[in-house]
């Protein structure tokens, strides 16, 4: 099977059945006991989804599908629970000719039931309203209350898609920690051509299994601290010193690490991202406010990670009322800085049994200072990041990272989206906190 790729299927479209046929199923790890549910809502491309339901059950996954009333026009639920062999929902309300009787409240059940959730297609409208936590339907109510990873499959007409308002609540899904899956450029369906047409069911149940292979749960009863952002320094009541930090590794990280069944506690300096799923969000302002939360989280942790870009030094004192010019242009301002505690130095010297992972952002000697602060501060781990590196820039979606462990063997992955690094990341603290436990069971 050639590299990268998660699986295939061999399938024959014969005209006399008027249907497709999967003639060879052959998944590098099959979907067999995997739990998925299945969002439909209301698009022309709702055809495709009788071959995904088709794909997914035939790689061993129990199937089960909930729709929109809009996708009920154009294929009926009749189709798909004979596809899934399970009843399909569309409605929330018992007495509904397509629902269940057997689950108690249908969506909170369905949330708790799945594995991965995947939405195909997911039209505008629905994303619309997951994006603001809406809940007037199955499908989106569903959405609220599930506990596994989401994928979004969006599909629609091209000026639709490409439409801001689409764009931003995209972007606040992703931000959420859900998986989107790019649409397909062609033709489609109004005669326009552009992005918005459905992938191909291979595609989407290849996506479906690579999200699945990033997230085992592995991390269930472990508790893991995380600090993200920057820290801001604050000058007088309305001045302050920052720096660049966008705080999305440090939010992918919680967000991985929650979905692998993590307790997560994220320490978060000042940024406006949406809180991942099922994490615990402390926010803080100054590094001083950061090491607090840190030292009283990290008690009970069985890793931390500090991806946060915590200030070196902050103003020594900080004026009561604003600073006003002094009008004399050659004056200037100078302000007297003092260093603030290196926290992770501390819990390096406190020693209290945490794996201990830092991050290392440098620009120069990378290797060298990256390696020095690993020793320097009793790491089990340090990721560096250089600024020199494309793809690695403050507030980018992906990032360039030499992983370096305790004994110096050092890791160089390839560009990567910040969601992939964390999953890189949680590997090895997965295995580490596994070997530990099993020493301390003999
Ligand atoms: N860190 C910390 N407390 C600080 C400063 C940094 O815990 N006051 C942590 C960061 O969260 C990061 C690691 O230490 O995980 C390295 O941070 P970095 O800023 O790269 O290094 P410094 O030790 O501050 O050294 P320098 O700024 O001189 O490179």
């Amino acid at each position: 099977m050639p590299n990268g790729v998660a699986g295939f299927f061999i399938i024959e479209y014969s005209p006399q059945h008027k249907r497709h046929n999967i003639l060879e199923v052959n998944m590098a790890q099959k979907t067999t006991e995997r739990k998925i549910l299945v969002g439909i809502s209301g698009g022309i491309s709702v055809y495709k989804m009788c071959t995904v339901v088709r794909l997914l059950k035939k790689s061993g996954a129990r199937v089960r599908v909930v729709m929109t009333r809009s996708a009920t026009q154009f294929v009926t639920p009749l189709t798909f629970s004979t596809l899934s062999q399970e009843e399909v929902s569309v409605s929330l309300w018992p007495g509904d000719a397509h629902s269940s009787t057997d689950l108690g409240v249908k969506h909170i059940d369905l949330g708790l039931w799945a594995d991965a959730m995947v939405i195909a297609p997911a039209t505008a409208n629905t994303i619309s309203k997951i994006a603001y936590g809406m809940a007037d339907d199955i499908l989106t109510s569903t959405v609220l209350a599930l506990r596994c990873p989401l994928i979004i499959a969006p599909a629609m007409d091209v000026d639709m898609y490409l439409n801001s308002a689409t764009q931003k609540n995209l972007s606040a899904l992703r931000e959420r920690g859900y998986f989107i899956l790019p649409p397909d450029e062609g033709e489609l369906a109004s005669g326009l051509v552009g992005p918005g047409r459905l992938p191909e069911p291979e595609k989407i149940v290849s996506f479906v299994e690579e999200v699945l292979k990033k997230i085992p749960r592995d991390l269930t009863e472990k508790k893991i601290l995380i600090t993200a952002g920057p820290t801001y320094e604050p000058i007088d009541p309305v001045r302050f010193i920052g720096n660049r930090s966008s705080g999305k590794m440090g939010f992918a990280l919680a967000n991985a690490a929650a979905l692998r069944g993590a307790e997560v506690t994220l320490i978060a300096g000042p940024v406006s991202l949406q809180t991942p799923k099922n994490v615990n969000r402390i926010n803080v302002e100054t590094a001083e406010e950061m090491k607090r939360a840190v030292l009283s989280h990290s008690k009970k942790a069985d890793a931390v990670i500090m991806a946060a870009a915590i200030a070196d030094y902050t103003p020594a004192h900080p004026a009561a009322q604003k600073i006003k010019k002094s009008g004399e242009a050659q004056k200037g301002l100078t302000l007297e800085m003092k260093e603030t505690t290196d926290i992770l130095k501390e819990l390096g010297a406190q020693h209290n049994g945490a794996l201990l992972v830092g991050f290392a952002l440098e620009t120069n000697n990378e290797i060298k200072n990256a390696m020095e602060k690993l020793r320097s501060k009793n790491l089990d781990y340090i990721v560096l990041n250089s600024t020199r590196n494309e793809g690695a820039a403050f507030g980018s979606d992906t990032n360039i990272v030499t992983i370096i462990g305790k004994n110096g063997a050092k890791e160089k992955l390839p560009k990567m989206p910040k969601f992939d690094v964390a999953t890189e990341i949680l590997h090895r603290i997965s295995k580490k906190l596994a070997a530990k436990s099993k020493k301390t069971a003999r």
